[in-house]
């Protein structure tokens, strides 16, 4: 499908994943930690596999690296169990980007993951490594900006953040005690290492699990590590209610707020079934289009792109194209989906109305909306179908075709 996209993207003069890696003297490889069980989260699912706005929280994790050009490589460190997981958080990505290097198995603590993960750059071309918590999506560019220029200072980076409330000792619930907060900072990911040294550290402490984060291990085995500023927006998610923190936090960010329209018609012709929404529905008529003729899934991709004020749908997918004869409107949607990941925004609503008098679009409002819901990756709560008639008047009144009109809300940084 990317080939195919590729074209689309051409034709609609917008710039296409980057293509060719970012070479420099060094090779800058994200390897970011996701191997983890998320048991104070409490969910089923690994907290870091959780949706947050429409994309998997590891996916945000990942994006923040790859729209970096400092990074050359980003390596994911996973857990056995977890592969289908992973493959759907990174999804088309992996296909968009050739950053994305296949994922490595993690073990039973950060630690021996993060262990695992240098083992198995052993041998590539990795001369900077960053180690970051798959649990912090958001990483935001001027850090890692920070982070490389330290690393020409040192074969260690700390990116942290400084200690404002007062420290103190409890034991048994009652204060035991103050702690000096002079000279204290609160350490955050990534990290920045020289990657020969960071593997050596890891290497030299052996057995020993009981560090909690890269710079200790270096700073166990003498290496100097410079602090830089870290970014109180990079939090983590430790528990359920971080999420909607990070959630309001990526929100605050996404600031241009569009608003796209959508509109299709096709004519019925001869058949049993017509697609709606990414429905087959049984029908005394077909109807005519070179694709599967879906006026729903059609209004909406051209709603999306209007947001983007990136053209329409027939200029990326046009009828004159014999790739594109009967295909699965799916395929265009996912295609605006993309345009908007690519821009870095989301999307925040999509309301579509199907104007006709048959067939009866209720009985099949709810499937559509799931339908569309998975083909965005967005909560079935921003999705609504509609449905009207013309009272028997114009062309759909009378019979002779299916409209849709769709109206999505975009939100770009
Ligand atoms: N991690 C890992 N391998 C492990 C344990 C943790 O790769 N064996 C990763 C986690 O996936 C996470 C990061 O290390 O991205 C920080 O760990 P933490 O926030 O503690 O996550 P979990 O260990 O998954 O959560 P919990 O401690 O609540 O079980
Ligand atoms: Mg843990």
């Amino acid at each position: 499908m990317t080939g195919r996209y590729d074209a689309a993207l051409t034709r609609l003069g917008a710039s296409s994943a980057p293509r060719i890696v970012y070479k420099n003297l060094m090779t800058t490889v994200a390897l970011i930690v996701a191997a983890g069980r998320g048991t104070r989260f409490g969910t089923e699912t690994p907290k870091q596999y959780n949706m947050l706005l429409g994309k998997p929280v590891l996916a945000w994790t990942i994006e923040s690296f790859l729209n970096h050009r400092g990074i050359d490589q980003v390596r994911v460190v996973i857990h056995p169990d977890d592969r289908a997981l992973y493959d759907h958080a990174v999804g088309d990505r992996k296909i968009e980007s050739p950053k994305i290097m296949g994922p490595i198995s993690g073990g039973d603590t950060r630690q021996a993951s993060v262990k695992a993960g240098l083992d198995a750059l052993v041998g590539d071309p990795c001369t900077r490594v960053l180690i970051h918590d798959a649990a912090r999506p958001i990483v935001p560019g001027d850090m890692i900006d920070r982070i490389l220029s330290g690393l020409d200072h040192a074969p260690g980076v700390l990116p942290a953040l400084a200690v404002v409330d007062s420290l103190r000792k409890v034991a048994d619930g009652v204060v035991s005690g103050t702690l000096d907060r002079d000279g204290v900072v609160r350490a955050q990911t990534p990290q920045g290492f020289r990657f020969d040294a960071i593997h050596a550290a890891h290497s030299a402490v052996g057995d020993d699990h009981s560090f909690t984060d890269d710079v200790a291990i270096l700073d166990a085995n003498g290496g100097r590590i410079i602090v830089v500023a870290g970014d109180d927006r990079s939090l983590k998610i430790t528990e359920n209610a971080d999420m909607s923190r990070i959630e309001q936090i990526i929100l605050q960010n996404l600031t241009d707020i569009r608003v796209g329209s959508g509109f299709d018609v096709h004519t019925f012709g001869t058949g049993d079934h017509v697609t709606l929404c990414g429905l087959k529905i049984p029908h005394s008529h077909g109807l005519v289009g070179h694709s599967d003729a879906d006026v729903g899934l059609h209004a909406i991709t051209d709603a999306i792109l209007g947001g983007l004020s990136e053209g329409d749908i027939g200029q990326a997918f046009p009828p004159s194209d014999p790739q594109w004869r009967g295909v699965d409107s799916a395929v265009f949607l996912n295609f605006a989906k993309d345009r908007v990941t690519a821009r870095h925004g989301i999307i925040a609503h999509v309301d579509v109305t199907i104007i006709c008098e048959r067939p009866k679009v209720s009985p099949h409002r709810d499937a559509m909306r799931t339908r569309i819901s998975d083909i965005l990756r967005i909560d079935l709560s921003r999705v609504s179908v509609k449905a009207t008639t013309t009272e028997k008047l114009g062309f759909t009144g009378r019979g002779e075709g299916i409209a849709a009109q769709a109206t999505v809300t975009l939100r770009l940084p």
